[in-house]
């Protein structure tokens, strides 16, 4: 019988997907366990899936000898030590590409909220403070010819400027490597200052790396157009949060749509008391269709894994698996 700790409860039974010869263990509730927990439950099983706020390091990672695989139920892996599980001959997988969709879904409805101030309008309605159609009621961007600049042109940035077509937007993207042309749509390469200084919209979506972290700051932010809105859905470190508390006050930036934090799950106090920011609790993927197919994909990653073969979404090539 092989063991399988998952780290919550999924959209699916994770016995029922893994049938027979597994004996599966679910950490109760809806908080993340404690380290402690992790290690305890880990100690005890041959796999893992765990969520992103998981933190699944080298000491965890020695202190469990029977896990042969961590499935990171996430296309985000940035909460793995994916080098020293490789050194420990422990397989890493993620669930990429079925998320894509949902996400990118997400990201547009931050970027129509905030332009079209969605929730000052709704909050509006509901403390019964709409006293009839106005001229000068909530002013909001209009789109068309405006200009989304996309930092991190993968899978979901790709997406995200596919969308903005539709919308009469023209798309800047910055990456750090040549998209060729054809998969490019009408997306025009430029640098990252470039992109800054040139966009009505900005939005991430490039992995938390040790490059990334805080790759949006105060001299980004300075340099962004007066008045232009800030999306972050990819990792909520990847922004200098104080930084951007700051250009909201001081004006110079017009808003933020924020879909990830710095420190999950606690917000910035000076993002909350705003009215021009729109703050979700990290729901990118959140449809049925894409967490249905995150856990089945990283079940599956399980079962082929512990078949000894290679799982089909390895983030990494241990020389001498466990
Ligand atoms: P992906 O296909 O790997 O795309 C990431 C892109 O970022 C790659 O094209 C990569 O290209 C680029 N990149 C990496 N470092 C960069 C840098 N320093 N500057 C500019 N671009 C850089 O990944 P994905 O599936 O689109 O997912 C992206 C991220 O979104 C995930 O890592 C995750 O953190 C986040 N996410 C969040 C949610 C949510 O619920 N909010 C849901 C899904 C994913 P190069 O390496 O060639 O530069
Ligand atoms: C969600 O944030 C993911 O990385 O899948």
């Amino acid at each position: 019988m092989r063991r399988v700790f998952v780290t919550r409860r999924l959209s699916i039974d994770p016995a029922v997907a893994l049938g027979e010869g597994f004996d599966v263990e679910v950490h109760p509730g809806d908080e993340a366990p404690s380290p402690e927990a992790l290690t305890a439950a880990g100690r005890r099983c041959d796999a893992m899936v765990t969520l992103l706020g998981d933190a699944v390091d080298e000491a965890l990672l020695r202190a469990c000898p029977r896990v042969r695989v961590v499935a990171n139920h996430a296309v985000g892996f940035d909460n793995v030590d994916v080098p020293a599980a490789t050194r420990l001959g422990v397989w890493v997988t993620n669930t990429p590409d079925v998320l894509t969709e949902s996400t990118a879904d997400l990201t547009w409805a931050l970027l129509l909220s905030l332009a079209r101030r969605v929730r000052e309008g709704e909050a509006m309605v509901r403390r019964g403070r709409f006293l009839g159609w106005s001229p000068t009621l909530l002013l909001g961007l209009e789109l068309e010819g405006r200009t989304l600049g996309i930092v991190g042109f993968g899978r979901i940035g790709r997406a995200v400027a596919r969308r903005a077509t539709g919308f009469g937007m023209r798309v800047l993207y910055a990456s750090r490597s040549d998209v060729p042309r054809a998969e490019r749509g009408h997306a025009e390469p430029v640098a990252f200052a470039e992109l800054l200084r040139s966009s009505d919209v900005v939005s991430l979506h490039c992995p938390l790396t040790v490059e990334t972290r805080h790759l949006v700051g105060a001299p980004e932010l300075a340099a962004m157009r007066p008045g232009a809105l800030l999306l972050n859905t990819s990792r909520g470190p990847v922004v200098d949060e104080a930084s951007l508390v700051a250009a909201l006050a001081s004006g110079s930036l017009g808003g933020a749509g924020l879909d990830v934090y710095e420190d999950e799950p606690r917000v910035h106090p000076g993002l909350v008391a705003r009215d021009d920011v729109v703050l979700l609790p990290h729901i990118g993927s959140a449809t049925h269709r894409a967490r249905r197919r995150m856990a089945e994909i990283a079940l599956d990653n399980v079962r082929v894994a512990l078949s000894g073969e290679r799982p089909p979404n390895a983030l990494n090539d241990p020389a001498r698996p466990r």
